[in-house]
């Protein structure tokens, strides 16, 4: 077997930057690449030392297309891959990982050749030693050793700068769930009336392309600072994918009766919640049973342990959810 990493067999399969020709530099964003970026369990067939034949599912970087999602898209298409069946529409589904290299590349600083770790892993200095800071966080929160490195803006400026961008991504990601979220109410409707395989697979495949591309800028951590107009970009093909998906299904609507469908109404995270069937009140019951009981146990036996593996400075105080003002 091929010793070669994963990393390095899908840079070679790619094609623009073989590993071998990396540099320092380079390897100061591939150090962070082998965890966040798009990858899939590929199905590869293997043999043992016996002769007897294994299915292995094999960590693999979709990137033989290129690095786009319109390549990665392709790539998935051509092997038929499909994580899932979505339950209402039947839409043969994509999930997106994190595809934080690909769009990051696109980017003014990947561009620029920016390392993840300049940004990300700012030099810090105690007395005479100078290093990189492992705790790897936000850059906003060290703009002075991170931006203002290169950069004169001042701290107030750039944060408002990273938050504009922020919304602006938020828009189109909020536009790109709504459209899509409708076209599959649309899609079970259209089952329900008795419409056809061949009849709705050309709107379910805009629905898989859709939902990808709307993942895919969205699970880009990052990406709305990262890669601004490639998210945007991206974002809006989601949009785009999901108009195209819903008029395909107005025709089959209308061919079985029913013209003027709407789906239910969503409208607020409770309505939501009710549609899909969670059940609210058992979960938020579990939870709160779970602090009381479990993590107060192991609390108590991490911290009598004698070993340092308990830091109350690290105690969460305030829960951000929605069980936390009934603990
Ligand atoms: C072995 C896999 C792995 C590698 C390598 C890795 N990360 Fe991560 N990273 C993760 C995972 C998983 C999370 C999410 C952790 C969580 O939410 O609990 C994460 C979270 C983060 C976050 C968010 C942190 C926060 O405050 O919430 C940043 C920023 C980040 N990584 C940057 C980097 C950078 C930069 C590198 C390279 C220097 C890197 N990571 C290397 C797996 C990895
Ligand atoms: C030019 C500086 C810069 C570079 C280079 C950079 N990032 Fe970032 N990154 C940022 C900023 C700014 C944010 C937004 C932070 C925030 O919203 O608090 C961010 C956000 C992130 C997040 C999301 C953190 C969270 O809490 O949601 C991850 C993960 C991340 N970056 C990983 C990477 C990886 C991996 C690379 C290299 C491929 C990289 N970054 C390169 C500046 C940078
Ligand atoms: C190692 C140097 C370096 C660091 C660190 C750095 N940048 Fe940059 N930045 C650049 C370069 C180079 C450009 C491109 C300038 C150009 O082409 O005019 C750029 C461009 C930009 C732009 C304008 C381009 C655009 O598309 O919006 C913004 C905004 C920006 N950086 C914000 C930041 C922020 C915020 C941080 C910190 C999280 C940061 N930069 C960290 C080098 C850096």
């Amino acid at each position: 077997m091929n010793s070669i990493s994963y990393l390095a067999r899908a840079l070679d399969a790619e094609g623009s930057e073989p590993f071998d020709e990396a540099t320092h530099q380079d390897m100061r964003t591939l150090v962070c690449v082998q965890c966040h970026a798009e990858y899939y369990f590929k199905k590869t067939e293997w043999e043992d030392p016996d002769g007897k034949k294994h299915t292995a599912g094999v960590v693999t970087f979709p990137w033989e297309n290129g690095l786009s999602v319109e390549n990665i898209e392709e790539y998935y298409d051509e092997r038929k891959f499909t994580d899932w069946t979505h339950k209402l529409s039947k839409a043969p589904m994509l999930k997106a990982q994190h595809p934080g290299y690909e769009t990051f590349k696109t980017g003014i600083h990947g561009q620029n050749n920016l390392a993840c770790a300049d940004c990300h892993m700012p030099y810090v200095r105690e007395g005479a030693v100078k290093y990189s800071n492992h705790k790897i966080g936000s850059p906003l929160d060290d703009i002075s050793n991170t931006c203002l490195n290169c950069h004169g803006e001042s701290e107030e400026q750039f944060k408002q700068i990273v938050e504009r961008k922020l919304e602006r991504k938020e828009e189109l990601a909020a536009a790109a769930t709504d459209v899509l979220s409708k076209a599959h109410f649309e899609a079970a409707k259209a089952w329900e009336l008795g419409a056809t395989e061949e009849e709705m697979t050309p709107a379910l495949m805009d629905i898989r392309h859709g939902q990808w591309r709307w993942d895919f800028g969205v699970a880009a951590h990052g990406g709305f600072f990262h890669a601004p107009e490639e998210t945007l970009r991206i974002l809006a093909t989601a949009i785009d994918k999901g108009h195209a998906a819903r008029l395909k299904l107005r025709v089959i609507l209308a061919k079985y009766g029913e013209p003027g469908y709407e789906g239910p109404d969503y409208s607020t995270k409770e309505k939501a919640q009710e549609l899909i069937g969670l059940q609210m009140d058992k979960l938020v019951d579990e939870k709160i049973t779970f602090l009381n009981t479990l993590r107060e146990e192991w609390i108590q036996k991490a911290s009598h342990s004698g070993k340092e593996i308990y830091d109350p400075k690290t105690e969460v105080k305030e829960f951000k959810t929605s069980y936390a003002d009934e603990k």
